[in-house]
């Protein structure tokens, strides 16, 4: 992982879960979603910017026919303790009467899914339901499940494959642990 090293002169990454490891966790929850949506068609709600990789890869290997749509969140937490939710790019496709699938790269707290769900039901789709990359569970704060899990973490501040530090990192191939960073934006988990 030479480009690591060349990039990440002031900030430690430890290696969590390899391209391989997200490859295939990505083909068992295409597999089950096409098996539980099997004639029907499927809307798919990526939540930018973090899902945007998870999404197109896992978007390939469903076997349904879909539509895909985006959407983008934005929340102003610092040192407040209800967390704001905003939607700063709303969907462009209708979503009543539809099979609504929401593809989110990581599950924290868990407050920008409570608030998108809410948003979306009451559009009035025919269903409704979550995938997730990364389910991390040690700071939950609202109950809210994903149907569809691929990895559970319990704790740790995750960058890669769409997951990112203070914007940079997206883009590496891989899952890792940020380790040591100093520009301390570790606690505000960033869209
Ligand atoms: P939540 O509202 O706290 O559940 O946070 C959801 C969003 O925060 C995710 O969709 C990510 O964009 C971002 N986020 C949460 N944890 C991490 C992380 O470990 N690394 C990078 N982004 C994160
Ligand atoms: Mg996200």
């Amino acid at each position: 992982m030479k480009r690591i090293y060349e990039k990440d002169t002031d900030v430690e990454l430890r290696l969590l879960y390899s391209g391989k490891r997200i490859a295939a966790e990505v083909r068992r929850l295409a597999q089950e979603i096409s098996s539980d949506y099997t004639g029907q068609e499927l809307l798919l709600v990526v939540v930018l910017k973090g899902a945007f990789f998870f999404a197109a890869d896992l978007a390939r290997c469903i076997n349904l026919p879909l539509t895909i749509d985006f959407v983008k969140l934005s929340s102003y937490r610092g040192t407040e303790t209800t967390g704001k939710v905003m939607i700063t790019k709303d969907l462009e496709t209708a979503t009543a009467g539809k099979h609504v699938l929401v593809v989110e790269d990581i599950v924290d707290t868990g407050l920008s899914l409570a608030f998108l769900l809410e948003n979306l039901r009451n559009k009035g789709p025919k269903s409704l339901k979550v995938c997730t990359l990364i389910d991390k569970r040690e700071r939950r704060r609202v109950e809210v499940a994903a149907d569809y899990v691929g990895i559970v973490c319990e704790r740790g501040f995750l960058v890669g494959y769409g997951l990112d530090l203070d914007e940079s990192r997206r883009e590496l191939p891989a899952i890792y642990e940020v380790v040591n960073s100093p520009s301390g934006g570790l606690n505000d988990s960033p869209m």
